[in-house]
């Protein structure tokens, strides 16, 4: 009679554990298992014409043509290109070099693709700023995007900063 206890005892808090342990797995686990999506897994179609609050209207990268044709609405003036440069050196500067001059001038450069010369005549005279501000919003071929990075008009003094160091 006395294992017979001792055995049911060990059943009931046998299946109490194991019914504990479900329930401690089941409230661990579930907020790693559950459905949910990560930040930048996908893109979710906005309705026609809408514009972020507090945000500009993002020209998507595959209408690069599009945004090349937008003007550039900061005026080029020396607080502009300064505050350009400031940024170009946080951003910019490790690609593309402190110049702007590309090849391995920047220091990540060397071990990445070396970069444009952004002071060459002929490629300033060829993109306009509309294209830029573009390429630095949504990123080129394998340069990486800084629209998340900095606002529009952050990009726009960042081009009067580009079109400042321009060879002559
Ligand atoms: C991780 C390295 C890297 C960083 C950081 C980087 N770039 Fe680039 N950039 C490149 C490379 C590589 C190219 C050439 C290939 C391409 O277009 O992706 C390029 C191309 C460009 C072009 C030429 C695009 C064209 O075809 O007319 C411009 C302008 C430019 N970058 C500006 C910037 C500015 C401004 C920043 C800072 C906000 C920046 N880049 C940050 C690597 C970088």
């Amino acid at each position: 009679m006395k294992y017979v206890f001792i055995l049911v005892l060990g059943i009931v808090a046998a299946s109490g554990g194991l019914l504990g342990a479900a329930a401690v797995f089941r409230f661990v686990d579930n907020m790693t298992q559950t459905a949910r999506i990560m930040p930048g897994e996908r893109n979710f179609p906005m309705p026609a014409g809408v514009v972020p609050r507090g945000g500009e209207l993002m020209i998507p990268r595959e209408q690069r043509d599009l945004a090349a044709k937008r003007p550039n609405p900061v005026k080029m003036a020396p607080p502009s290109i300064e505050e350009g440069q400031q940024h170009y050196t946080v951003f910019c500067a490790p690609c593309h070099g402190p110049e702007g001059k590309g090849g391995v001038t920047g220091p990540v450069a060397t071990k990445f693709i070396p970069t444009p010369d952004l002071t060459n005549a002929e490629f300033q005279k060829q993109r306009t700023d509309g294209y830029w501000h573009h390429v630095i919003m949504t990123g080129g071929a394998v340069m990486p995007a800084y629209g998340e990075t900095m606002s529009a008009t952050e990009a726009w003094h960042i081009v009067n900063f580009l079109r400042s160091i321009a060879a002559k």
